[in-house]
């Protein structure tokens, strides 16, 4: 089962690629993942990637495939992947059609996570990430009582440090979506015409939106063993 997440940032891909990796034990392979390590592990690629990254810009298709293709060729990926935030161009959707190619697999589905943009706003501006188990927590999750939701934390999930991204404030954000309608939309055409995209409403709460994807991939690929 080769799978896909689309939609705009904010959309919740990450949130459910990691529910749909604990439900198949398939890989999970988010590029904004890689690239925030590199960034941390402060590389070459990260020190290039970052400022980048910060502007809500894309990083260049040629590194971000040489990424993939450098992951998708590693064992665990052998029965199948689930890839979050790429393609992201259609020159990203072109080159991995190249990569599977030579691995003689090819994408199954694109799941299509539509959501408003200013959800996505309001979402973003309280989203915090644990750099220790990588959960990722909405503001509600954080602060019940609708207060407002410190940018560093006690993760309540491993008690490790959760913190808010650079690329989480409101000026980037919506510099995100702008690129995503300009330059990622038409990764969903490139899949539509091939009839491999299912959209789901990313607007219901999590759980709703994780039983419509998991009830999709069951009619097409069967319950887990
Ligand atoms: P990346 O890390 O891929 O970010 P993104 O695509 O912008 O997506 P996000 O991680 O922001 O959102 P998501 O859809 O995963 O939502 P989440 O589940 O976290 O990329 C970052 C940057 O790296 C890019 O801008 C670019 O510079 C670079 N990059 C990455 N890939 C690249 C590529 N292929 N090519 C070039 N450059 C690349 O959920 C968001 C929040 O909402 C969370 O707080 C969550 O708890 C909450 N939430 C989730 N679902 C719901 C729900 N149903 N109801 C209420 N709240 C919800």
């Amino acid at each position: 089962m080769n799978l896909i997440f689309l939609g705009a940032p904010g959309s919740g891909k990450g949130t459910q690629a990691a529910r749909v990796k604990d439900r198949y034990g398939l890989p999970h392979i988010s590029t904004g993942d890689i690239l925030r390590a590199e960034v941390t592990q402060q590389t070459e690629l990260g020190r290039e990637a970052r400022a980048i990254m910060e502007s809500g810009r894309l990083v260049s298709d040629e590194i971000v495939l040489a990424m993939v293709k450098r992951r998708l060729a590693q064992s665990d990926c052998g029965a199948g992947w689930i890839l979050d935030g790429f393609p992201r161009t259609r020159a990203q959707a072109e080159g991995l059609r190249g990569i599977l190619t030579e691995l003689d697999s090819d994408v199954d589905l694109g799941v299509l996570i539509q959501v408003e943009p200013e959800e996505v706003v309001r979402r973003l501006s309280s989203r915090r990430t644990c750099r220790g188990c990588g959960k990722i927590f909405s503001g509600a999750e954080l602060a019940p009582d609708g207060g407002p939701v410190p940018a560093e934390g006690v993760c309540p999930a491993c008690g490790g440090s959760y913190y808010q991204r650079d690329d989480d404030r409101e000026e980037t954000i919506r510099e995100r979506l702008r690129v995503y309608e300009e330059q990622t939309r038409p990764v969903v055409d490139f899949y539509s015409v091939e009839d491999k995209v299912v959209e789901i409403d990313g607007a219901q709460p999590v759980d709703a939106v994780s039983d419509a994807v998991l009830s999709i991939l069951r009619d097409r690929f069967g319950e887990r063993e």
